[in-house]
């Protein structure tokens, strides 16, 4: 029988409270501490603001997650978006792009911005190709000399 491809193997599902811990763990793999969420910070988006959020799920192990927001009105917001290593360049971190960007469409928003450190150029490359597009430059956003590009992309036509 044939193997599955990861991408293949991987679901995508609403993220529940339960996921905040692996939701950090991953993050913790992905970022180095300064710019790393704090662990009830998952927590928070998940259950105080009850922002959308989606978990990347190979069997029973957590493999990625995106947490949106909203900004403004008009305007959603991406948190972040982590895929384990092992797991990335074979289509999860779009799936749950996807995701996100849907319910942020459903929910009436016709923008969406997100930040990411200047030198991140596998995100970078990844927002670019879904079309998002450069707006600025956020100086010190994660700290002293760690500075982030503001990229955007609207979503929905105004009517
Ligand atoms: C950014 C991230 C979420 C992408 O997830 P992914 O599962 O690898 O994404 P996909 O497989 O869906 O990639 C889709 C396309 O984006 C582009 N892309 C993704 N990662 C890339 C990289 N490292 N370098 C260049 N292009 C990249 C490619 O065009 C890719 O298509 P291809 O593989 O057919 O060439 C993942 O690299 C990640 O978790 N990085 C660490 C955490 C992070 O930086 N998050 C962003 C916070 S701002």
């Amino acid at each position: 029988m044939k193997a599955l491809k990861k991408d293949e193997a991987v679901s995508i599902r609403k993220a529940i409270a339960e996921d905040s811990e692996a939701m950090w763990k991953i993050d913790q793999t992905c970022f180095v501490q300064e710019i790393a969420f704090a662990k009830e910070v998952f927590l928070y988006h998940l259950t105080v603001k009850k922002n959308p959020a989606f978990v990347a799920m190979d069997d029973d192990k957590s493999v990625g997650f995106v947490i949106a927001d909203r900004h403004d009105l008009e305007t959603g917001l991406i948190i972040t978006i982590d895929v384990l290593a092992d797991y990335r360049r074979s289509g999860v971190g779009s799936r749950l792009m996807d995701a996100a960007e849907n319910i942020l469409k459903e929910n009436g928003f016709s923008f969406i911005l997100l930040q990411t450190p200047i030198d991140n150029w596998g995100a970078i490359n990844f927002y670019v190709g879904r079309g998002y597009r450069k707006l600025g430059m956020l100086e010190g956003y994660y700290g002293k000399n760690k500075d982030a590009f503001l990229y955007g992309k609207e979503i929905m036509e105004k009517s």
